[in-house]
This record gives structure tokens, C-alpha cells and sequence, in this order.
């Protein structure tokens, strides 16, 4: 199997710490997470249709939560695997590997989609043109 492969991407499952006053979940970069957190960002006010993603990263990997509502990510890894992840609880988060083409849709109103990546951001980091990653992915 191609160490980017879809299948090493995976729901991880973070500590909750449960409180009558509310729940609390904390993510530890090199502990919780295969890489140490360099970035933090978040996509939210995300309008009804709305599709964001369409892009794979060369070197980047990272880890996506829902943090408030839900949406889905749509994983390839360029090489005909494909994979389907539905987030809706915020104690999870979807590991992605580099070389993965992800596409994220389906946002419920008020989705909250929060990334932790392991650099900042860099655009040559990026595949913006799918045909550029296919190419990329089988060589
Ligand atoms: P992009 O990664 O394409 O967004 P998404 O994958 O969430 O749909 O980034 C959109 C724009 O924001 C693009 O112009 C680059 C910029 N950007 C930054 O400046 N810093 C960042 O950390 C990120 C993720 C994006």
C-alpha cells in the first residue's frame, strides 16, 4: 500500500473530560495527533451549497473537527481509492496524510470546521489542478 493511500487516513478519537457544566476536549500535537501542530485555522459562516477544499497537499498533513455541526470530506488519494467521512461530533477528527485530494461539502448551518496542520501555510504546498495531482500521485 502507498504510504498516501486513503487507508491511512482515520477518525481519531480525542479525550473527553465530562463536566456537568459542559464538555471539554483537548488535543496534544505528537501525542494525539502523528505530527506536531503548526497552524491552526477554521472555516465557518460557510453559505448553504457552499463547496471548500479542491486541493491536495504535497508534504502537509493534517487533522480536521468539526467543532460545531457537520459536513463531510471527500478523500482521494489519487490512485482510485476513495473515501467518504461524515463529521458531526466534535471529540473527533479525520487524520489526512499528504497527497490526498479533498473535497468538503455538505456544511449544516452554523458548521464549524476546524484544521490543525503540521506548517504554515505555503501555496507551493498545494495541488489546485486535479489533473496536476493524478499525474503527481502515480509517479
Ligand atoms: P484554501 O486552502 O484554498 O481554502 P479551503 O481549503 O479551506 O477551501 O485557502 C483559501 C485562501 O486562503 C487562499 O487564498 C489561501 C488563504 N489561506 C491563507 O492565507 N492561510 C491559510 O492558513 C489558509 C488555509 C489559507
Amino acid at each position: 500500500m502507498s504510504i498516501h493511500s486513503v487507508n491511512h487516513c482515520e477518525l481519531i478519537d480525542f479525550p473527553v473530560i465530562q463536566d456537568p457544566r459542559g464538555n471539554l476536549t483537548f488535543i496534544e500535537g505528537d501525542n494525539h495527533i502523528p505530527f506536531d501542530i503548526k497552524r491552526v485555522y477554521y472555516l465557518y459562516d460557510v453559505p448553504g451549497g457552499a463547496e471548500r477544499g479542491g486541493h491536495g497537499h504535497k508534504a502537509l498533513h493534517q487533522l480536521i473537527i468539526a467543532v460545531s455541526g457537520s459536513f463531510d470530506i471527500n478523500l482521494d488519494d489519487g490512485q482510485g481509492n476513495k473515501k467518504v467521512f461524515h463529521l458531526n461530533r466534535a471529540n473527533f477528527g479525520l487524520y489526512v496524510c499528504p497527497m490526498i485530494w479533498r473535497d468538503i461539502t455538505n456544511f449544516s448551518s452554523g458548521a464549524v470546521c476546524l484544521v490543525m496542520a503540521s506548517a504554515v501555510y505555503d501555496e507551493s504546498d498545494y495541488y489546485r489542478n486535479y489533473e496536476d495531482f493524478i499525474a503527481a500521485a502515480n509517479t
